[in-house]
């Protein structure tokens, strides 16, 4: 027996509440999941699972799971239209995670770029690390999901995810949807301020100067774009040039936030300096972030009303998933 039939594309994504939100994970992500809300089937996680494969301390992880919640529905994820909810509160995550591992081998781990990225970085790797890929292909294949709307950097996850999917199939029998991962073009890799041969981070936005958090005021992102660092030249120009690639950021953020064709903005800060086009795209962050800050605090005021939009998405999320891992359990021969 298979799941229902559902008739709007299933879209899933998730977001990890570590570190602060960023303007790189507003424009090349979240950005993406508003506009798609009325069209599709929308179920977004904020993957706290994922967030302990690295050490945390549990009041920070507390305090920033709230946080992720108040700021992705200040920036329009509107808990009426979709599904937003905490992956930990939806037990057929870690139990769909078991069994997928089981039919995952290690070597398809090995190779994820992701993971030899993190570790390196810790002194300790936990089990976690290596398995955070098949966390993240329950994640998606628990939903029959269609669409996972990622950045450039989570495609060879997804990928990931469709070759386990591809494999549980062949091993049991139909059982999963092959998703597809949608990257956007523009805005898919947002650059970090003080060093824009990198992406911007959650995980280094505590760093004053690398990135712009969606929940800074005025001064804070007038400071990070005013220290942004750019190149001894001084043409205002889009380009693919390495050592362009901090002015190129800038425009990138400009062009997304205001809609603009390059030739326009190209041709609008033509003969203009650097200090100059730096004031004119933080007053054009200060602008779009304005109203997504005011509706963030005001929810970060009230964590009894988010902790219930939160409980109302875990319960619609548990109907889609609940009997998803029953049918799994099955296909591997367990009694239910
Ligand atoms: P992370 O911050 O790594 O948990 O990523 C959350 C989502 O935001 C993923 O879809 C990422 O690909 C996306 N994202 C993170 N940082 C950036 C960035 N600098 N530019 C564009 N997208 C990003
Ligand atoms: N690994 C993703 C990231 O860091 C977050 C994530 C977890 C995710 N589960 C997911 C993204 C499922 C898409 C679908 O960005």
């Amino acid at each position: 027996m298979t799941s229902l039939p559902h008739k709007k594309l299933r879209v899933f994504s998730g977001i990890q509440p570590s570190g602060a939100f960023t303007l790189g994970n507003y424009l090349g992500a979240i950005r993406q999941w508003v506009a798609g809300l009325d069209e599709k089937e929308n179920f977004f996680c904020i993957v706290d699972l994922h967030t302990i494969t690295v050490p945390q301390e549990p009041q920070d992880l507390l305090r920033r799971t709230r946080e992720m919640a108040a700021i992705l529905i200040a920036c329009g994820l509107d808990p009426q239209k979709c599904t937003l909810f905490i992956q930990s509160h939806v037990r057929a995550h870690a139990e769909g995670c078991w069994i997928l591992n089981c039919v995952t081998p290690v070597g398809w781990l090995e190779r994820m770029t992701q993971y030899k990225l993190k570790s390196q970085q810790q002194e300790s790797i936990s089990t976690g690390l290596l398995d955070y890929p098949v966390l993240q292909a329950a994640d998606i294949l628990l939903y029959d999901t269609n669409e996972v709307p990622v950045g450039e950097d989570q495609k060879q996850h997804v990928e990931l995810a469709r070759d386990i999917a591809q494999r549980f199939n062949n091993l049991y029998g139909e059982t999963f949807v092959i998703p597809e991962p949608i990257i956007p073009k523009l805005g898919a890799r947002v650059k970090a301020l003080d060093d824009p041969a990198t992406k911007m981070s959650k995980s280094k936005a505590y760093i004053r100067g690398h990135a712009i958090r969606l929940a800074d005021g005025p001064d804070e992102i007038r400071y990070a774009i005013k220290r942004a660092v750019t190149d001894p030249g001084r043409e205002i120009v889009f380009s693919d040039a390495p050592e362009k690639a901090g002015v190129n950021n800038l425009l990138e953020i400009y062009e997304l936030l205001t809609g603009y064709t390059r030739e326009a903005i190209e041709a609008h800060f033509a003969g203009k300096g650097y200090g100059h086009l730096k004031q004119e795209v933080a007053g054009v962050v200060i602008e779009a972030l304005r109203p997504i800050r005011e509706r963030y605090l005001s929810f970060i005021a009230d964590p009894v009303e988010l902790d219930r939009l939160l409980a109302v998405g875990a319960e619609r999320a548990r109907a889609v998933a609940d009997p998803k891992i029953q049918e799994i359990k099955r296909k591997v021969g367990f009694i239910v």
